[in-house]
């Protein structure tokens, strides 16, 4: 299982040290041997640590240049970051990101062989007009990306349950899955507001192979509840 802790715009450099000491050494307790890999916010990026793979939740398709407030990959070397989110919800409906330079970092980051973590879910707008509707906007948001790229990791985060505290129901992830999985055999995430209370459910999900968690993850020993969760769906 894959659990993945996306902290957003939340937890500075101090925070986020003291936040993955805590997971690190709860790892080191309890052998946990699911993979934790955490996405900081940018100015918090850091090195990998041995029991934590570190991502950044953005970066742009450049090694350095003129893209004002981005990144390139000469910030992400000088850290040895190997692993990067794209197509998160909140970049493409917050900060407008289209499909085009979407697949353009998604092409650029493949090219150098990057571990991508690659998000799609739909809008509510868009879920309300039926189960068809959303496979056709995942489609969409698929479209030309590489679903064989060996290190691809998928996420379904529909946008209506990112922060808002309602999950989608274990249908609504079996259904939008295994429709996925017909089209990619790379692990595939949810995310959504994955709580403590319900991340053994949803990890037991055929078809989910980890989660990808915002609010929840924000505090270590959430982080380390779900983990735990992790942990008794193998045993
Ligand atoms: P929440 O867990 O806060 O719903 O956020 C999910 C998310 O956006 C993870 O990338």
């Amino acid at each position: 299982m894959i659990i993945a802790a996306n902290l957003k715009t939340n937890h500075n450099r101090t925070k986020t040290a003291a936040y993955l000491d805590t997971i690190e050494e709860y790892i080191k307790e309890h052998k946990s041997k699911d993979r934790a890999v955490v996405f900081p916010s940018m100015s918090s990026l850091c090195p990998s640590r041995e029991r934590i793979t570190i991502g950044a939740q953005n970066a742009y398709p450049v090694a350095n240049g003129s893209f004002t407030g981005e990144i390139g990959t000469d910030h992400l070397d000088e850290l040895a970051i190997r692993t990067l989110l794209i197509g998160h919800s909140e970049r493409r409906h917050i900060l407008n990101e289209d499909i085009g330079l979407i697949k353009r970092k998604f092409d650029f980051f493949a090219e150098l062989g990057y571990e991508i973590f690659f998000c799609v879910g739909e809008p509510l707008e868009i879920k309300e007009t039926g189960f068809e509707s959303v496979l056709t906007y995942i489609n969409r948001q698929l479209d030309g990306i590489d679903l064989t790229y060996p290190k691809l990791v998928l996420a379904y985060e529909p946008v209506w349950a990112i922060g808002t505290g309602k999950t989608a129901t274990k249908e609504d992830i079996i259904a939008v899955h295994s429709a996925i999985k017909e089209l990619s055999d790379k692990p595939l995430l949810y995310g959504g507001s994955v709580k403590v209370e319900n991340a053994a459910e949803i990890l037991a999900i055929d078809g989910v192979d980890g989660v990808l968690v915002g609010t929840t993850s924000w505090q270590a020993d959430k982080y380390n509840a779900l983990l735990a969760s992790a942990q008794t769906i193998k045993e």
